[in-house]
C-alpha cells in the first residue's frame, strides 16, 4: 500500500532513508485511542497520549512517517506566513495573539522533546525581507501588527543574503529548524517504548460510533475498537464535505544543494511574494550545509510547468546565494490552505469522541504539534487553551476569509465544468511513455489514461472518488492530482492522499484506441 511517499520526487529527508519498523494490522484490535495518520500531527498526538499512559494504536496507509511531513522544509516559525496583519483583520487582536502563543508553545514543545531525540534542532533568527522595494509597506504593516499583539520582532538594516541587497527587513528571534525524519523516528521510538502500537500499510476505509465507542474498519478487513478516534490524515478522510469547503490544496516546490559552511547564516528566510520563497539551512558535515529553498506555489492541478518552476527556484537560489553548489534534491508537496489562516484541530463537527486535525497551510509542522497540544487535553477533559481558536466547526468570518472562500469555490466550480469540456488528447497515441492525459469517451465520460515507460496503457475513470471532480495529471510526481480537495492517485488509480479512500475505478478499452 502506498501514500505520497511513493510519488516520484524524493525529498532531502527521504534520501536519508527514514525507516520506522511497523507491520500491517493482521487482526482485530482494541485500544483507548485509535489515530489514523502517522505524520507530525498523528505521531505528536500518540506521543502525548502514550506518555500519559493511554493505550494507543496508530495506523497509516503507507510507511510510518512517509506522508507530507517528509516533504516539508520544517521551518519552525512563530512568525506567520499569511501575516499577523491579515490574521488580525479576520480574527481580531486577541485571537491573533493566541495564535502566536500556539506557535511558540509548539516550538517550545518540540525543543523539549528534542532533549531526548537527536533531530538537529536549533534556535535561529527568521528574516522577512521585501521581494521588491515597493513591498516595504507589507513589512511596515506586519511590524505594526506584531507590535500590537506582542510578537517579538525588530527592524534590521538588511537580511544576510550574500547575493542580494534586500534593504530593510524584519527579524523574528527564537524561530527554529529541525530534521523532520529524525524527529519522527525519535517520536515513534518513544511511542513504542511507552506501549503504543504502530501499523503501516493499514488504510482506514470507514468508521462507526456506538455510544461512547468508535470502530474503525481497515481496508485489510480488520477493525479497531476504541473509545476515541483521531483523524490526522493531512486532508481528512472521515469527512466528505464540511471541512473540505474551508480549505484549498496548493502545490509547492523545493530545491536543495550544498553551500560551504559559514557562507550562509543559519537562519530562516522568507520574501514577500504571494508564492513566497522560503529558505533554511540543514547541517550536513564539517565542511558544508545543505541550503533548502522553496516556493513557486500554485493551486493543485493547475500547472504543468513543474520543471520550469524548479529551474526558476534554482536560478533564484544561485542569484541570492552565490555559494550554492547546485541542485542535488528537488521535490514538491501539497499544503492545504485554510480560508481564515488557521488550522482545524479539535472535535470533529457533530461528534463527541472523534477528533480531526487539518488545514495546516505553510505552518503545518508547528500547527500539527499545536494541534496535538489541543486535541489531547480535549480528550482528557482538561483545559485546552487553543480549542476555540482551532475549532473545526468554526464558520468563515468576514472580510479576507470570505474572499479566500470565494477563490476556493471558483476552483471547484470550474472543475465541475470540466466534466463537459474537451479531451486533453484526441487519441492515446498522443500520450508519451511515462505520461498521463485526460481523454473524453462519449459513453463513459472522462478517462485518466497513463502510458507506462514500457508502453502499456492504464485506463481509469478521471472522476475523483471523493466527490467527483476531474483529476489532473502531474507530470513531475507522475500522479493524478485532484484540484478540488487534495486527493492524489497513483498512475494505476490507487489512493496516495485523501480525502479519497477508494481508487479511481478501472475503465475498459475504447473501440477506437
Ligand atoms: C514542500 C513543503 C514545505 C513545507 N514547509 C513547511 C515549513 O517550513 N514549516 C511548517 O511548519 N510546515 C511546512 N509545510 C507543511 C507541513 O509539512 C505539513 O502541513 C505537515 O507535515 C502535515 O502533517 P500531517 O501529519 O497533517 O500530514 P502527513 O504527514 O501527510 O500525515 C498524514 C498521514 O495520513 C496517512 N493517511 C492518509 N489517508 C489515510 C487512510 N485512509 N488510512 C490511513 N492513513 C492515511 C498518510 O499516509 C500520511 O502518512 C510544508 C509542506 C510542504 C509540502
Ligand atoms: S478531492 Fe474532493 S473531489 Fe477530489
Amino acid at each position: 500500500m502506498a501514500n505520497v511517499g511513493s510519488e516520484r520526487s524524493q525529498s532531502l529527508w527521504m534520501s536519508d532513508g527514514l525507516s520506522i519498523a511497523a507491520g500491517h494490522l493482521g487482526t482485530d484490535a482494541s485500544c483507548d485511542v485509535v489515530i489514523v495518520g502517522a505524520g507530525i500531527a498523528g505521531l505528536s498526538c500518540a506521543h502525548e497520549l502514550t506518555r500519559l499512559g493511554r493505550s494507543v494504536i496508530v495506523i497509516d496507509r503507507g510507511p510510518i512517517g512517509w506522508g507530507m511531513t517528509l516533504r516539508t522544509t520544517a521551518h519552525l516559525a512563530s512568525a506567520l506566513d499569511d501575516y499577523y496583519s491579515e490574521l488580525i483583520k479576520v480574527h481580531g487582536e486577541g485571537q491573533a495573539r493566541l495564535y502566536h502563543d500556539s506557535q511558540v508553545a509548539a516550538i517550545n514543545r518540540i525543543e523539549a522533546i528534542c532533549e531526548d531525540i537527536e533531530a538537529d534542532f536549533a534556535r535561529v533568527d527568521g528574516f522577512l525581507f521585501p521581494a521588491k522595494p515597493s513591498h516595504i509597506s507589507t513589512l511596515e504593516k506586519e511590524f505594526d501588527a506584531c507590535s500590537k499583539i506582542g510578537v517579538d520582532v525588530d527592524w534590521y538594516e538588511c537580511a544576510p543574503l550574500p547575493g542580494a541587497d534586500t534593504g530593510r527587513c524584519l527579524r523574528f528571534p527564537r524561530q527554529a529548524r529541525f530534521h523532520p525524519g529524525k524527529y519522527l523516528a525519535g517520536l515513534a521510538a518513544q511511542i513504542v517504548r511507552e506501549g503504543g502500537r504502530l501499523y503501516s500499510d493499514t488504510a482506514y476505509i470507514e468508521h462507526e460510533t456506538n455510544g461512547g465507542a468508535v470502530t474503525v474498519q481497515t481496508e485489510g478487513g480488520h477493525c479497531i475498537r476504541a473509545q476515541t478516534a483521531i483523524f490526522a490524515t493531512n486532508s481528512p478522510v472521515n469527512d466528505r464535505v464540511a471541512i473540505h469547503t474551508k480549505q484549498t490544496p496548493n502545490r509547492t516546490y523545493v530545491v536543495a544543494g550544498p553551500v560551504p559552511k559559514g557562507s550562509v547564516v543559519d537562519a530562516l528566510y522568507w520574501d514577500t511574494l504571494e508564492a513566497y520563497h522560503y529558505v533554511r539551512l540543514q547541517p550536513l558535515d564539517d565542511r558544508s550545509d545543505m541550503l533548502i529553498v522553496g516556493g513557486e506555489d500554485h493551486r493543485s492541478g493547475e500547472a504543468h510547468d513543474m520543471d520550469d518552476r524548479l529551474a526558476a527556484l534554482g536560478d533564484w537560489t544561485r542569484q541570492h546565494f552565490p555559494s550554492f553548489g547546485g541542485v542535488e534534491h528537488r521535490w514538491s508537496g501539497q499544503v492545504l490552505e485554510p480560508i481564515d489562516f488557521m488550522p482545524f484541530s479539535g472535535r470533529n463537527p457533530g461528534d463527541s469522541n472523534i477528533y480531526v486535525h487539518t488545514g495546516d497551510s505553510g505552518q503545518g509542522i508547528t500547527n500539527g504539534v499545536a494541534g496535538a497540544l489541543t486535541i489531547v487535553p480535549l480528550i482528557l477533559g482538561q483545559d485546552a487553551r487553543f480549542a476555540d481558536l482551532f475549532d473545526p466547526s468554526r464558520k468563515p468570518l468576514g472580510g479576507p476569509a470570505l474572499g479566500e472562500f470565494a477563490k476556493g469555490q471558483v476552483g471547484v466550480i470550474s472543475n465541475i465544468a470540466e466534466h463537459l469540456g474537451p479531451s486533453e488528447v484526441s487519441s492515446v497515441d498522443e500520450i508519451a511513455p511515462g505520461e498521463g492525459a485526460i481523454l473524453r469517451d462519449g459513453s463513459i465520460g472522462k478517462l485518466a489514461i497513463y502510458r507506462s515507460e514500457q508502453g502499456e496503457l492504464i485506463r481509469r475513470s478521471a472522476i475523483c472518488t471523493h466527490i467527483g471532480c476531474v483529476v489532473h495529471w502531474n507530470t513531475l510526481e507522475k500522479c493524478w492530482d485532484c484540484p478540488c480537495h487534495g486527493s492524489q492517485f497513483a498512475p494505476d488509480g490507487q489512493v496516495l492522499n485523501g480525502p479519497a479512500i477508494s481508487p479511481l475505478p478501472v475503465q475498459g478499452k475504447r473501440q477506437n484506441d
